[in-house]
Formats: structure tokens, C-alpha cells, sequence
């Protein structure tokens, strides 16, 4: 039932740091530093001979492969490549020895996915599943997985899913690190980051008054560009896919940094970019992307941290989340730009839970 909301979308959002907290709940191992998992089916020593990675998905689950492949890069070293599952399905890749290959769905109904998964099977791969849906096709048809337990998500936009999917992948990260180069103390720190994050997100939640303001002011806008860096610029595709979908205004998701090289042609007044740039390593460059599309007379949109006193002398909406080490950002970043979505779409008198043209799982190809 929609307990008092509106609408899923919006129960979906709130309900995330409770979906949060139980895809990590009795997987944080705090005495040995590292993740644990009980349905991957691979032995300690299968896993440690894993010497590459495939991610591969479809729309949100796609994106939130996009942030895995920085996380496992990052904290385990193992080169990955995310796929589309329904290029990857035809293309016929040469996949090494040793690779594992994930598929990400909510559903575990998506054909694409399912067949990419089948395919890679047949060639003799390992693959695994992280997957909501319990018992699902795709669920079935991998030889293990991780279930995300973030509980039904009726809303055709995925949002909470989204969240576990990128939590489990973080997770994912810190055990094969700490198979390999994550020091004890590393894996520690790790865990007890991840431990703030339902608090996180619970505090990223409080910006749906900030963000109802935004909305009235841009509602009617034709094009919007999303940009950010590195573990946020997945986070702009996730933001302009959500906009897309449910309140069918044109959407751009760009590496913050790639917009010189075409998309800045689009910026003009009508136009807002919504920036991403919390604190974090690319935090300077980002500001001077973003000074480049006021220079051309563009609205912006900043997500932007708390502790941030001069991103408003440049931007002309500023939305706060809290401070999160860089690699967990993309789970709280997103909140605002789902909110966004959502009142956006409202004030359109869209139909936020059923969007046109859209199911909920695509089992067509
Ligand atoms: O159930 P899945 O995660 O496999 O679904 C994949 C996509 O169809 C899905 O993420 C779609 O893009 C959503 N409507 C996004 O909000």
C-alpha cells in the first residue's frame, strides 16, 4: 500500500535508507574487514582467481554498473567492463578465462539481460546475479547471487533498486579488495562508512522542500543537461534518465568534462544543467565546467555539499546533501535528482508511477 504517499515513486524514495540498511544487513563483516555473501556459490579460490570482471544491465541497472566498474577498479583492482546487455547478447566479445560476469536487474524478468547471461553461460562463464526480485528468471538462470532485499518496487521508475543495486556493488568491491590489495585498516574504514550511509541518505531526503522550488521554477523547460565526474557522472545519467522517463523532458547525461566537446553548444537560457560536484578530487575542474555554462548564459542547478559557502556565488539553485567519502556518493547524490524527477513530473501532470510507453519489466527484446 502507499502508506500515506502518493505515489510509489515517492514511497520508494523514502523508503531508502531502510532498503539500504537491509542489503547491507549481515554483510558487513567487522571483524575480518571485508564484505560476506552467501549465495555467490564460488569457492574462496574461484573468487581470488577472478582476473576480470563484466557488469552488464539494462537502463538503471546499466548505470548502476557504471559505479561498479569505478568501485571494483578501485578498491580491488580488477578491470571491468560494463555492457549493455542487449549489445552484449549479440556481440559475441572475446571473454577470458577467469572473467565473472554479473547481471544487474531489479526485475530478473529483463530479456535482454536474461539472454546475455544465458549466453555468457553457455560459453562456460560464471555468472551471478544481483537481482531483487527472489526466484526471478534471471535469479535462476545464474549460478548465484546477491539478492539486494530492498522489498517490491511497483514505481516504473527505479529508484530504491538503483541504491542497493550500486551498495551491493560496494560491498562487492571491498571483498574482492580485501582479497587482493585492501589493507584490514582500508576494509575497516570501508565498513564503517558504509554504516553512516542510511543516516546519509536520511539527511539527502530532507532536500525535498529545496528541490519542490527548483521544480516550480524549471517545470517547464525542454532540455536538461546532467553533469559530473568520475563516481558522479553515472549519477548524471541516472538523473537524466529519470527526468526523461517520468516527465518526458529531453535529457542529456554527460561526463561533466566531455560538455566542451559538443553538448555546450546546446547551453542557452531556456537550457539548465544540473551540476553534481560535491567535495571530491575533480571538485575544481567541475566548478570550472560549470562557470563555462554561466558564461554562455545557462541556468545551473547545483548538488552540492553542505560545507560548500562559494558554490553560490556561481550557480542559481543550490541543493545540500551530506558529506560522504567519494565513493559512496553516487547513493546519496541521487536522492535530489530523483526528487527532482518526481515533482517535475507532478507539476506536468504526468503519470509519475505509470509513465507512457513504459513497463515496469521489459521481457521483450
Ligand atoms: O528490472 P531491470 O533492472 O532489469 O530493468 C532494467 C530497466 O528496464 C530499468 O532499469 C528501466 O530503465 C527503469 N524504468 C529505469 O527507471
Amino acid at each position: 500500500s502507499l502508506e500515506g504517499f502518493d505515489h510509489y515513486m515517492l514511497k520508494e524514495i523514502y523508503e531508502q535508507p531502510e532498503s539500504i540498511r537491509n542489503a547491507m544487513r549481515g554483510r558487513l563483516d567487522e571483524q575480518d574487514a571485508t564484505a560476506v555473501f552467501g549465495g555467490l556459490n564460488l569457492t574462496p579460490q574461484q573468487l581470488r582467481g577472478v582476473e576480470r570482471i563484466i557488469l552488464t544491465g539494462c537502463g538503471t541497472s546499466w548505470h548502476s554498473a557504471l559505479v561498479g566498474e569505478y568501485l571494483i577498479e578501485e578498491l580491488a583492482r580488477i578491470p571491468v567492463s560494463v555492457e549493455y546487455a542487449s549489445e552484449l547478447r549479440y556481440r559475441n566479445p572475446p571473454i577470458d578465462n577467469n572473467t565473472l560476469v554479473f547481471g544487474i536487474t531489479q526485475s530478473g524478468e529483463t530479456a535482454d539481460t536474461l539472454a546475455a547471461l544465458r549466453e555468457t553461460k553457455r560459453k562456460g562463464h560464471r555468472t551471478l546475479a544481483i537481482c531483487n526480485v527472489v526466484a526471478s528468471s534471471i535469479a535462476q538462470a545464474a549460478d548465484g547471487g546477491v539478492y539486494l532485499h530492498a522489498g517490491p518496487e511497483i514505481g516504473v521508475a527505479s529508484t530504491k533498486a538503483y541504491t542497493s543495486q550500486c551498495c551491493v556493488l560496494a560491498m562487492l568491491a571491498l571483498y574482492f579488495g580485501r582479497m587482493r590489495h585492501l589493507s584490514y585498516e582500508g576494509g575497516k574504514r570501508i565498513i564503517e562508512e558504509m554504516q553512516q550511509l542510511p543516516g546519509a541518505v536520511q539527511q539527502a531526503l530532507t532536500c525535498d522542500v529545496q528541490v519542490r522550488d527548483v521544480a516550480q521554477k524549471y517545470k517547464d523547460v525542454s532540455n536538461v543537461l546532467y553533469l559530473g565526474r568520475q563516481y558522479n557522472f553515472p549519477t548524471a545519467l541516472e538523473g537524466a534518465l529519470k527526468l526523461k522517463e517520468i516527465s518526458y523532458i529531453h535529457a542529456e547525461g554527460y561526463p561533466a568534462a566531455e560538455m566542451k566537446h559538443g553538448p555546450i553548444a546546446l547551453v542557452d537560457e531556456h537550457t539548465p544543467s544540473v551540476f553534481i560536484i560535491p567535495h571530491g578530487t575533480t571538485y575544481e575542474k567541475v566548478l570550472a565546467n560549470m562557470e563555462e555554462v554561466k558564461a554562455r548564459g545557462g541556468p545551473v542547478i547545483a548538488i552540492a555539499s553542505h560545507e560548500d559557502p562559494q558554490i553560490e556565488s556561481i550557480a542559481d539553485d543550490v541543493i545540500r546533501i551530506p558529506s560522504v567519502p567519494e565513493i559512496l556518493q553516487p547513493i546519496v547524490s541521487v536522492v535530489p535528482l530523483q526528487l527532482l524527477s518526481y515533482h517535475i513530473a507532478l507539476l506536468r501532470g504526468c503519470d509519475v508511477d505509470k509513465p507512457r510507453n513504459l513497463a515496469k519489466s521489459v521481457t521483450v527484446e
